[in-house]
């Protein structure tokens, strides 16, 4: 009896230390919180996992600090609730950055905290999601804060490439705190609550006197389509919470497993007529690239990555036959689908992510060249335009190709060539491969011809249509097997799906190395 007694008031005492952890900084924060449009930690959570299948720890962490008056203000739990649970059944871990408590802010039992899941998630082989909502770094404990934030950091680094490792900013992501989702694989946004800047519009005015708002310095809007941090950004947490679910679901877990397959929705030897009218045959008039994507992929069901930036490439995720690939693919309705600073960094850095983590590369070819001018040059296209030829190089997952229509110079190369270990090179009846366009050309190779001419521009009208004739069609590379076949558009779906097949078991490999040394 005695026993039994002494064993409920335990569990009573259990109980109510789990309500006040369950409180983070009281009611009254929670009340703000949600007046603000932004949900718990907590409450984050439940919209993130499977329901009831998180597994929470250290929720009776408490911060070490003692000066300004701290020891008196101890939180179960501090500012951040971490565990793992499972997303569509897969095992996920999780840290959400809990603002009703200092603020979200990262004090050193925070950082312990947070390195403890993420050191769980790697040895698990599982992703880790962060969900930011935080001031940064704790002011009051000074450096055992930024140790706290240096060790995330260091994690960040060394699981990069090991697990996927996604960031969902729900509110501010201030001060350097904002370079531990920069070493994530994706940054989601919440449109309207989601900020991120390393210094935020009181220094600004302080420093520069320049006014400038919250949202317009560091808002989705900025991020998405002008500096390319954010990846994603959706209205409202829950919608932006399912879209990790839903961008988990074409992840591996880690970088020793392929992603999930999964059953055949679509047939894989579906033909698509219709491709064979969306190439105009005016070589300078466009199309939209996404209409191909869409037709090809399994239900045409394809989740864009960067929508909103660089628009002159398109990257995401898809299916084909079941598999999950990583599509990249030129859009020739914006800046003719020519490569500039932004789209190679962007598709760069795609192309790293899907090597990484196992996931086959298709890659949809209609491109100019490199952007050529003044601000490319002196921006640094060089280096920027490197940066895609290095990752293709790199990369040792199935590559498949698809030449629609253009293929120019350097960019010809770049993507996804042969040169470049492409497995599978595709390309329609369409393709042209040449060094430059068929007028560039001839007013290069044949300037004295053209200037000695009565009548100059019908010679170079004449030169060019003869020069289009030999030299731009896919038939000249197809015969030095640098293009693999050349395909009926219709059939563009089974063909790829058919490659994909045969490469499922691809192992190649690169020169021991300790890193190789990417232009950066
Ligand atoms: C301690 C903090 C805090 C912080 C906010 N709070 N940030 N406490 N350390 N870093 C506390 C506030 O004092 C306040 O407590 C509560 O959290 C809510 O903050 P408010 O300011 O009332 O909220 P809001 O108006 O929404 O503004 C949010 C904010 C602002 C934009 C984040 O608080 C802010 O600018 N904070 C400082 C941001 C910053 O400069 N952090 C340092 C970054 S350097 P009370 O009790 O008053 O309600 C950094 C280095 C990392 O992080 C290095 C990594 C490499």
């Amino acid at each position: 009896m005695a026993i039994e007694r002494a064993t409920s008031k335990k569990l009573e005492d259990l109980t109510r230390r789990r309500e006040q952890s369950r409180l983070g900084g009281g009611q009254d924060r929670v009340d703000q919180q949600h007046g603000r449009g932004k949900l718990t930690a907590r409450e984050r959570i439940a919209v993130l996992m499977d329901e009831g299948s998180f597994q929470e720890l250290d929720a009776f962490v408490t911060h070490r600090a003692t000066d300004f008056g701290l020891a008196e203000k101890l939180t179960q739990g501090d500012a951040v609730v971490t565990g793992y649970g499972r997303v569509n059944g897969r095992l996920t871990f999780v840290f959400s950055q809990d603002f009703t408590v200092f603020g979200g802010s990262v004090s050193e039992a925070v950082g312990v905290k947070v390195c403890k899941v993420m050191d769980l998630a790697a040895k698990s082989g599982a992703p880790i999601v962060g969900l930011n909502d935080s001031g940064g770094a704790r002011i009051q404990e000074g450096v055992a804060s930024l140790a706290g934030y240096g060790d995330i950091i260091l994690r960040n680094t060394l699981y990069s490439g090991v697990v996927p490792q996604i960031s969902v900013i729900m509110g501010p992501a201030a001060g350097g705190a904002v370079y531990s989702p920069a070493l994530t694989d994706f940054i989601f946004m919440v449109k309207g609550t989601g900020q991120l800047y390393i210094t935020g519009p009181d220094v600004i005015k302080e420093a520069t006197g320049e006014d400038i708002s919250h949202e317009k310095l560091g808002g989705w809007l900025t991020h998405s389509t002008e500096s390319g941090v954010a990846h994603f950004a959706f209205d409202g947490e829950e919608r932006c919470l399912h879209q990790v679910r839903r961008i988990l679901g074409f992840l591996p877990q880690n970088n020793g497993e392929d992603a999930p397959l999964h059953p055949l929705v679509d047939p894989p030897d579906r033909v698509e007529p219709e491709l064979r009218w969306v190439v105009p045959e005016e070589p300078s008039k466009s199309y939209d690239m996404k209409d191909v994507i869409r037709r090809i992929v399994d239900l045409g069901d394809f989740m864009e990555v960067h929508e909103l930036y660089a628009l002159n490439i398109i990257v995401g995720f898809a299916r084909m036959g079941g598999r999950v690939v990583g599509i990249v693919a030129q859009q020739p309705s914006y800046l003719a689908g020519a490569l500039d600073i932004d789209a190679s960094v962007k598709a760069a850095r795609f192309v790293r992510f899907c090597d990484a983590f196992n996931i086959p590369l298709v890659t949809l070819v209609d491109v100019p060249g490199f952007l050529p001018g003044p601000d490319q040059e002196s921006r640094g296209i060089i280096r920027h335009g490197a940066k895609l030829l290095y990752a293709y190089a790199e990369a040792t997952v199935p590559k498949v190709s698809v030449l629609t229509r253009k293929a120019y110079g350097g960019a010809y190369i770049v993507m996804s060539s042969k040169h470049l270990r492409g497995d599978i090179n595709y390309a329609w009846p369409s393709a042209e491969i040449a060094v430059m366009g068929a007028e560039g050309a001839v007013n290069i190779i044949h300037r004295e011809l053209i200037e000695q001419a009565e009548d100059k521009d019908k010679t170079r009208q004449r030169l060019t249509q003869e020069y289009q004739e030999r030299f731009n069609n896919p038939y000249i590379a197809a015969s030095r097997g640098f293009v693999d076949d050349v395909i009926d558009p219709a059939e563009t779906r089974p063909k790829i799906i058919a490659a994909l097949e045969m490469l499922q078991n691809k192992r190649d490999t690169l020169p021991p190395k300790k890193h190789g040394n990417l232009p950066l």
